[in-house]
C-alpha cells in the first residue's frame, strides 16, 4: 500500500509517527453502514483509538461511542457526540468519574456488579436524577481469543454472573434511583471467527428470555464489540467483512420487537487504517541472527510484547522482494522490545523506513512513557503535502 509518493511525503517527517489512512477509515465506515441494518445502534469504543480527528470523523458518520473512563466520556463530549449516544463501561468506575457522566446525563451505564449498582444509585440521588442501567453479563462463552483479552468467562471479572440475576432484580427494587434498561454482553477482542458470536446470540437469547419470564422486557440489548481484523493481510483485507459478521445477529439474536440491538466495534472500525512508521537506526549481524534496529519501540506499540501479537512489518524504503531474516527489534532494554522474529524483509540498511502495519487500533493509545520517551508522532494521508 505504500507508495513512492508516501516514501518522498514522509522524508522530514520526525520518526517515530503513527501514519493514518483517512481513506481507508472513510472506507471501512461506509462498509459499516452500508451492512449493518438501520435499527442497529453502534456506538465507536474510544479505548482503541481516541485520537480526536479519527473520532470526529467516526461521529460524523452516525456512529455512538462507548468509554471506558471519565476522560473517555469528556473526550467524547468534547467531540461533539450526543450525551444520548454515550455508554459508558468499565469494571470499576470511580465516584468522580459516574458523577461526571451522570452530570453529561449520558444514555447508559453498563453495570458489572450489585456493588456498583448501590453506588451509582446513591450518586444519582444525591444529584436527584436516575441513571439509566444496563447490566453487563458474564454469558461464559468462549471468546477463543488471547486470553488477556477474553472478557466473557466466568473466570474473568468481568459482568454479573447468571447465579446472581435473582440478587440483583431483589435489589434493584431498593434502588429508587436506578432505571434498569438493557443488558450488556462482551465476550473478547480480536475474535478470529463467527462461531464464538454464533454462541453468544444463543446466550443472549437464554438470558433475554430469563429476564422477560420475571417480568423484564429491557428495551436494549448491546452484544459489545470483539471482530477481529486479518494482521496478516492488511491489504487484501483492509475492510472486514461486516455483512457477514451482522448476518450472525440478524440470523440467530431472537428479541422481542421493541428490543433495539447495540454494537461496541473499535478494532474492526479502525484497526487497519494506522501503521507505526519508524527508521532503522542499525542493523546488527549476529552469529544466528539479523537484527534490525528501529528507532520506535514497544513504548510507542506494545502489542507484540505483551500479548505476542503479530503485525506485518515491511521495509518501504526498498521495494525489492523480501529476501533476508531480521529480529526487527526497538532500543529499550528488554528483550521483549521486539517487533517480530525473524521477519523477512528486502535487503535493509540504515535510514529506511519500516511500516509496522495493522496499528490503529490499540496502537497509539496504548504508548508509555517508559524510559522517559516522548508520545509518538501523527500523520494523516489527508494533510500530506
Ligand atoms: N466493548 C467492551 C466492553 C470492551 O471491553 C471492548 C474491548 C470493546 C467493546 C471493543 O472491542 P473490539 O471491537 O476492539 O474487539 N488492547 C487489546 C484489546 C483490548 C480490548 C478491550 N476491550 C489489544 O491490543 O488487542
Amino acid at each position: 500500500m505504500f507508495t513512492k509518493q508516501h516514501i518522498a511525503q514522509f522524508s522530514g517527517k520526525e520518526t517515530p509517527f503513527y501514519f493514518y489512512d483517512i481513506d481507508l477509515l472513510k472506507k471501512t465506515l461506509a462498509a459499516v453502514k452500508k451492512a449493518a441494518p438501520k435499527e442497529y445502534h453502534i456506538h465507536y469504543a474510544l479505548k482503541a483509538n481516541s485520537n480526536i480527528k479519527i473520532l470526529e470523523l467516526i461521529r460524523e458518520a452516525g456512529f455512538g461511542a462507548d468509554c471506558v473512563s471519565g476522560n473517555e466520556v469528556k473526550r467524547a463530549h468534547q467531540c461533539g457526540f450526543k450525551p444520548n449516544d454515550i455508554v459508558f463501561a468499565g469494571v470499576g468506575k470511580s465516584d468522580a468519574e459516574i458523577n461526571f457522566a451522570l452530570e453529561k446525563d449520558i444514555f447508559c451505564f453498563n453495570v458489572e456488579s450489585k456493588a456498583e449498582l448501590t453506588v451509582i444509585n446513591e450518586l444519582a440521588a444525591s444529584k436527584n436524577k436516575r441513571a439509566r442501567v444496563a447490566l453487563r453479563i458474564n454469558p461464559n462463552v468462549d471468546a477463543h481469543t488471547h486470553k488477556y483479552i477474553t472478557t466473557g468467562l466466568e473466570e474473568n471479572k468481568f459482568g454479573i454472573n447468571p447465579y446472581e440475576f435473582d440478587d440483583v432484580l431483589a435489589l434493584l427494587k431498593q434502588l429508587p434511583n436506578i432505571e434498569l434498561i438493557g443488558l450488556h454482553f462482551h465476550i473478547g477482542s480480536q475474535i478470529g471467527s463467527l462461531t464464538p458470536f454464533k454462541n453468544l446470540c444463543q446466550r443472549v437469547n437464554e438470558i433475554n428470555h430469563w429476564f422477560i419470564e420475571k417480568g423484564y422486557l429491557l428495551p436494549n440489548i448491546n452484544v459489545g464489540g470483539g471482530l477481529g481484523i486479518n494482521y496478516h493481510q492488511p491489504d487484501s483485507e483492509s475492510v472486514v467483512d461486516f455483512e457477514a459478521f451482522f448476518n450472525v445477529f440478524k440470523q440467530f439474536l431472537e428479541l422481542k420487537p421493541t428490543q433495539q440491538v447495540h454494537f461496541e466495534l473499535d478494532r474492526a472500525f479502525v484497526g487497519q487504517c494506522g501503521n507505526l512508521i519508524s527508521k532503522v537506526l542499525y542493523i546488527k549481524n549476529g552469529l544466528t541472527t539479523n537484527f534490525a534496529i528501529l528507532d520506535a519501540n514497544m513504548t510507542e506499540l506494545i502489542r507484540p510484547a505483551l500479548y505476542q501479537a503479530y503485525h506485518k512489518i515491511e521495509n518501504i524504503s526498498n521495494a525489492s522482494e523480501p529476501s533476508i531474516k531480521y529480529d526487527v527489534v526497538g532500543p529499550i532494554c528488554e528483550s521483549s522490545d521486539c517487533f517480530g522474529k525473524a521477519v523477512l524483509l528486502a535487503e535493509t540498511k540504515r535510514g529506511d523506513l519500516i511500516a509496522i502495519r495493522s496499528a490503529g487500533a490499540y496502537g497509539e493509545v496504548m504508548a508509555s512513557h517508559y524510559n522517559l520517551r516522548t508520545d509518538p508522532n501523527v500523520v494523516y494521508s489527508d494533510e500530506l503535502k
